[in-house]
């Protein structure tokens, strides 16, 4: 909830809000952004321009406009609510536009102010997307890439071979998440009612929750739809070299998690 009418420091809180939510699903989403970063500083050049796809509140924009202050970045998302964050924070920063598109879309590029970029970078997301979809939208991101540019995916990407470990690391991870739970912290499902009480944010809220759901209500399925979609580094790797990018490999992990790179 915000506590101020200055709409700057509103959207400041906004943006500390997400990234505390998030931390406390990822508490090693910084590091994954560290990692993504060098790869960008290593592979795109002192002032790339990037695409922060299904860039939410814009944090990888953020974090990258920190790390390389002469980089542009287009912010691509289709939820009205993150966008509003997004173009709030941003509004008087030139390096930075956002673009309304859905990654499902055949024709999303077409949104796109630049024909290439330098990078293209994501995270926590495409992990929304069905198989064949993320396959496609593979696919046309090698079309987006100039050649020798890079992509960055940091999502959830499980490794099915080990299942003790698995187990145990889920188990530390509930344990940490239920302790932290006690002391306040903040669920998605309290995030976005807190986003449906802010004025300025109810009605895009609103938009959000006919367009993808109402995370203040439970799935009836508990969420298990998603977990039927890849997840896999192997099936990105594969299937991101099936796309036309030259190597694709892990740069990160973390027993639930991993950075992919390729380079096109
Ligand atoms: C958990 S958020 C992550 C946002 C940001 N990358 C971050 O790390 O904070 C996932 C984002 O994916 C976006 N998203 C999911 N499906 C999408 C689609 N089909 N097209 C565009 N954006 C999508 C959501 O709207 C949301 O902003």
């Amino acid at each position: 909830m915000t506590t101020t009418t200055d709409r700057p420091a509103a959207w400041q809180q906004w943006q500390d809000s997400w990234d505390r939510q998030q931390e406390w699903y990822m508490p090693d989403r910084e590091e994954r952004f560290r990692v993504m970063l060098d790869l960008v500083e290593a592979l795109a050049g002192p002032a790339p321009a990037v695409l922060d796809l299904a860039c939410g509140t814009g944090t990888i924009t953020d974090r990258l406009l920190r790390r390389i202050p002469g980089a542009r970045s287009t912010g691509v998302d289709l939820d009205p609510a993150l966008l509003a964050i997004a173009t709030g924070t941003f509004a008087t920063d030139d390096r930075v536009e956002f673009v309304t598109a859905d990654l499902t879309d055949p024709d999303w590029t077409r949104a796109l102010p630049r024909r290439t970029y330098d990078a293209v970078l994501t995270a926590t997301a495409l992990h929304w997307l069905d198989t064949e979809p993320l396959r496609a939208l593979y696919h046309r991101l090698s079309g987006v890439l100039r050649e020798g540019g890079v992509f960055l995916n940091a999502d959830h990407m499980a490794d099915a071979s080990a299942p003790r470990i698995n187990a145990a690391a889920r188990a530390h991870t509930e344990a940490r998440m239920a302790r932290e739970r006690a002391e306040g912290a903040q669920d998605w499902a309290a995030w976005w009612s807190a986003v449906a009480d802010d004025p300025v944010l109810a009605e895009p809220a609103r938009r959000r929750f006919g367009l993808l759901g109402d995370p203040r209500t439970p799935a009836p399925d508990g969420g298990t739809a998603r977990r039927a979609r890849p997840t896999t580094v192997e099936w990105h790797t594969a299937t991101l070299r099936e796309a036309g990018f030259a190597e694709a490999r892990a740069v990160w992990c973390s027993p639930s998690d991993a950075l992919v790179a390729a380079v096109r």
